[in-house]
């Protein structure tokens, strides 16, 4: 069902300049960001809690589900590794990243699947996934490909939603492939407080951009206030988390 979404999102006009489709996140430790960052404050601060324990700079670096590239741009203009990697399973969003990033010269965007990576074996030192594989058909399929593109000694940076047993099952898939934990954390309440700092901005976005027929699904997705999602990370029936791994 979210894979569909994002399909159609990923065409959306309605959806106009966004370049991230994740859910945010807003703890203490805040990046310093250039002027033109800052209104996506809240969707790079969930990259940023993804990565910051990592050193990035100088290393080969793989994005599977990059959306819309505004993470993976970022990252690569930020903290300079050798090669940004981006990959996405959607033709539209790939092409639109070639062209909105074509002048940032470590960044890469490719079409593929998460679950059939399309790079050799032991090619990244450093992989992340940001709020994509919900979308997955196969977890333990996309776990296994993370694991053999990955270098030995590399890290695995992941992130996403799921309710209490999928979550269990995802942790030991984790364990079943092979990858050590590293730290794990339970970042709901920190997705919840950015995503109520951006209702009411998404909830105006939407009934701008879109016809009512479809403005009540744009808003589910986005998780404004009131949807069910928004209310299923509010009485813990959904749980947001991020792993960083080791192989
Ligand atoms: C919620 S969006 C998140 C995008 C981006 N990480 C962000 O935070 O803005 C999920 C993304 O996962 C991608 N995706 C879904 N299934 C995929 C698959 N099997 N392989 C690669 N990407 C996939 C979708 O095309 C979409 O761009």
């Amino acid at each position: 069902m979210w894979r569909l979404w994002y399909q159609r999102l990923a065409k959306a006009k309605e959806w106009g300049e966004l370049n991230y489709m994740n859910y945010g996140f807003t703890d203490a430790d805040q990046p310093v960001l250039d002027e033109k960052d800052e209104s996506d404050r809240l969707f790079i601060q969930l990259y940023h809690m993804n990565i910051r324990d990592i050193e990035l700079g100088g290393k080969n670096v793989l994005e599977v589900g990059s959306g819309r590239g505004g993470g993976a741009d970022w990252i690569a203009r930020t903290y300079s590794p050798s090669t940004l990697t981006a990959v996405d399973y959607s033709a539209k969003a790939v092409q639109l990243c070639e062209r909105l990033y074509a002048g940032q010269g470590n960044l890469d965007f490719v079409k593929g699947n998460a679950m059939a990576l399309p790079f050799d074996d032991t090619s990244f030192d450093i992989i992340y996934n940001v709020e994509s594989s919900h979308c997955y058909s196969d977890m333990g399929a996309f776990v296994a490909e993370v694991h053999r593109v990955l270098r030995s000694g590399g890290l695995f940076a992941w992130t996403d939603f799921r309710d209490e047993s999928r979550m269990r099952e995802v942790h030991d898939i984790f364990l079943d492939t092979g990858f050590g934990i590293v730290e794990h954390s339970d970042v709901t309440a920190e997705v919840l407080k950015a995503l109520d700092e951006m209702s009411d901005d998404k909830q105006a976005r939407i009934k701008n951009g879109t016809s009512l027929a479809i403005r009540r699904s744009f808003e589910t997705f986005a998780g404004v206030r009131g949807t069910p999602v928004y209310e299923s990370f509010q009485n813990g029936s959904l749980g947001y988390h991020r792993y960083l791994l080791t192989k």
